[in-house]
């Protein structure tokens, strides 16, 4: 037995190492596909095929195609585990993209780094994440980084002096959004209001927006994903609300639009891409993603298409030999250092410390646009 399988890993190995135009570089991809986070997670898995696309067409990593195993993690914790597991375990693949939502992340990146498998997220920005493990990274620039410079260039731009916030307190990205809101709002001395909250699921607003309405605030700061944030906007504007709303990650998605429609006008987010940035390297992307998908990208597209080429980089350094836990182990190594300028612009990872100040995973560092939304775009405010 023993010997048996001393004899398939070392044929294996010469598959690789003899005939690498032969050997596919499996790939885990778990996301939302399903459910309300397929807002998304849809736009994810389409970034992640463009650019495996290209890359496969003009010949591969070294030679080697990238195959990637696609897995519904439906924004839920419980199947997030599980498709890790199969994709870890069974599926055999040499890294993981995901999950969609740091909800997720967080109750699922564990396995990942139980078992010394990089676990990369393209769109999860809450604190704490990469904080899991020294094999946890993710190119999503977190809401630490963003929530401060929307807040900063959106109170200054509307002269607003007091605000109202409205977050959802049973997601971690939400409340994470909440904490760094009220962070920034400390830094910046704005007084708040009145702070309300709402559940994940929840589709009557109106008993916090009238609250909000008599609080006299200027602008509505709102940490929310789009489910929730869209109708509470569209419920604002039926109540005569005409404020500013302030948002986070969550509701930089065109799906905005889709669900709020004539509602949707003035909200402000921050994000390193945006359908406006005019580098050579977007225009590109957005040309190929709208031909590859006959609809324009949005950002979850733009990371999700990033994040392969960033890996893509790190593989080109890393020498794999089909021995799975060493090859895992020397993609974690490669990719620390690598840096990659895309469709969201100049990319660099910064490592994080553990809850116990040791060093762990990695965030991005990325410039944030500020973006406000008119006529169902998001445009650049500078
Ligand atoms: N940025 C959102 C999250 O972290 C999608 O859950």
């Amino acid at each position: 037995m023993k010997l048996k399988q001393i004899v398939c890993g070392a044929l294996i190995a010469i598959g690789y190492l003899t005939n690498p135009a032969s050997a596919q570089i499996k790939i885990g991809v778990a996301e939302a596909l399903t459910g309300n986070a397929a807002q998304y997670g849809v736009p994810i898995r389409k970034g992640f095929e463009l650019a495996v696309g290209e890359i496969n067409a003009s010949g591969g990593v070294n030679g080697s195609k990238i195959e990637l195993v696609i897995e519904d993690e439906q924004g839920k914790k419980e199947e997030g585990i599980n498709v890790f597991k199969k994709l870890i375990f069974q599926d055999k693949v040499l890294m993981l993209f995901g999950p969609t939502l740091s909800n997720s992340a967080q109750a699922s990146n564990p396995v990942a780094q139980g078992a010394k498998i990089v676990v990369f997220g393209t769109s999860n920005t809450a604190d704490g994440i990469t904080s899991i493990g020294n094999y946890v990274f993710r190119n999503s620039v977190t809401e630490a980084d963003i929530v401060p410079v929307t807040l900063k260039v959106a109170t200054q731009k509307t002269g607003v002096k007091k605000v109202a916030v409205l977050y959802g307190n049973d997601d971690i990205f939400t409340k994470s959004g909440y904490d760094n809101f009220k962070k920034a709002l400390e830094a910046l001395k704005i007084p708040v209001t009145t702070t309300e909250t709402f559940a994940k699921g929840d589709v009557d607003f109106k008993p916090q927006l009238t609250k909000i309405k008599a609080s006299n605030a200027d602008a509505i700061v709102m940490s929310a994903l789009v489910a929730e944030g869209a109708p509470a906007m569209v419920q604002a504007r039926q109540l005569g609300i005409t404020l500013p709303f302030i948002g986070g990650n969550g509701m930089n998605s065109p799906k905005v639009f889709d669900l709020a429609k004539d509602n949707s006008d003035n909200l402000w987010v921050g994000s390193p891409w945006s359908i406006e940035n005019p580098a050579a390297e977007n225009k590109r992307f957005i040309g190929a993603y709208q031909k590859a998908h006959g609809a324009l990208p949005d950002q979850f597209a733009a990371q999700a298409y990033d994040a392969i080429y960033i890996v893509a980089q790190a593989l080109k350094k890393t020498k794999l030999t089909g021995r799975l836990e060493a090859d895992r182990t020397a993609l974690r190594n490669a990719l620390p250092a690598t840096q990659y300028n895309g469709a969201t612009g100049p990319f660099k990872f910064r490592q994080v410390n553990d809850k116990d100040g040791k060093p762990a995973g990695y965030d991005a560092v990325q410039t944030a646009i500020v973006m406000m939304t008119k006529g169902s775009h998001y445009v650049i405010q500078k």
